[in-house]
């Protein structure tokens, strides 16, 4: 809807949105507000749109309810990810991962990285691991968990009766911290939404986050691991359109990171627990010894 703004202000707030969806940032929350912002809004969607006066009588013909079908309009446009439609997990993975490209969002891409560490696996996976970034391993195959967590965590996933290649796997960061550092909260924020796009193309229905670093960016909460565990959360990606008429979000379940058990083998009990909890929830049988 055309609307007299500051052109200053417009081109601003054009620039703004537009600086955030080449971060993979698409979605934007909305108070109320007058249908100001909405107009800002749509120029930025529609950056040759030409805002025209609005004239006393249209203004006094303009009902609430316009001006929020309107609003809502501009943020759907807004908040629409490359991916968003496309029924295919394949398909959507690809695109995810196409906008990813050969991503400079953070530091970590000038801290040695070999390559961008993407994710792996089925992507219309029941079941979905987290992870925290890759490793040295990782980084040079370009794979998640190939190093020895990699090994325990097959271990893990055989032991629940399944296979590898039947789940999907994939990190908070997909480049390598050096000398596996932790990632900074700036490295986790910015590579997230990228992860969340992926847990939405594949709607699993168990995602499992291993380690705190996992737990505490998908849940966005910070607790210890004692706390964490033991429990099935509703889980539903941050940014994900509410009204994805297929999948309304899964269960998320916490547990040990294979990198710890491998330091503390006293704790594969406690692990195995939280994976009998996830079993159960779908249904898996446990491998014969
Ligand atoms: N540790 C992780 O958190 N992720 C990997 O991919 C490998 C090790």
């Amino acid at each position: 809807m055309p609307r007299t703004l500051d052109p200053e202000l417009r081109s601003s707030l054009a620039a703004r949105i537009r600086y955030y969806n080449e971060m993979g940032i698409y979605d934007f929350y909305r108070r109320e507000t007058p249908g100001e912002v909405a107009a800002l809004a749509a120029d930025a969607a529609e950056p040759d749109a030409v805002a025209e006066p609005i004239q006393p009588e249209s203004r006094t013909e303009m009902s609430a309810r316009k001006d929020a079908a309107v609003e809502e309009n501009i943020f759907e446009v807004l908040a629409t990810k490359p991916e968003q439609g496309v029924s295919d997990p394949a398909k959507a993975l690809k695109i995810i991962r196409e906008d990813l490209g050969d991503c400079t969002r953070c530091p970590l891409h000038k801290q040695g990285r070999k390559q961008i560490v993407f994710g792996v696996g089925n992507p219309s996976a029941e079941l979905m691991f987290v992870g925290e970034g890759p490793g040295a391993d990782e980084d040079q195959q370009g794979e998640p968990f190939v190093g020895r967590a990699g090994q325990l965590l097959n271990n893990m996933i055989k032991a629940m009766g399944i296979t590898r290649e039947q789940v999907y796997i994939a990190n908070v960061v997909k480049c390598r911290p050096p000398g596996n550092r932790t990632p900074e909260r700036e490295e986790c924020e910015t590579c997230s939404p990228f992860l969340m796009r992926q847990i939405a193309a594949i709607k699993p229905k168990v995602v499992v986050a291993l380690g705190a670093v996992a737990a505490k960016n998908l849940l966005a909460m910070s607790a210890s691991m004692a706390q964490l565990r033991g429990r099935f959360y509703d889980f539903k990606p941050t940014g994900m359109r509410s009204n994805d008429p297929d999948w309304d979000g899964c269960k998320l379940a916490v547990t040990y990171h294979p990198a710890f058990l491998l330091r503390d083998p006293r704790q594969k009990g406690e692990a195995w627990k939280d994976l009998q909890m996830v079993m159960r929830e779908l249904g898996l049988k446990p491998q014969k010894a």
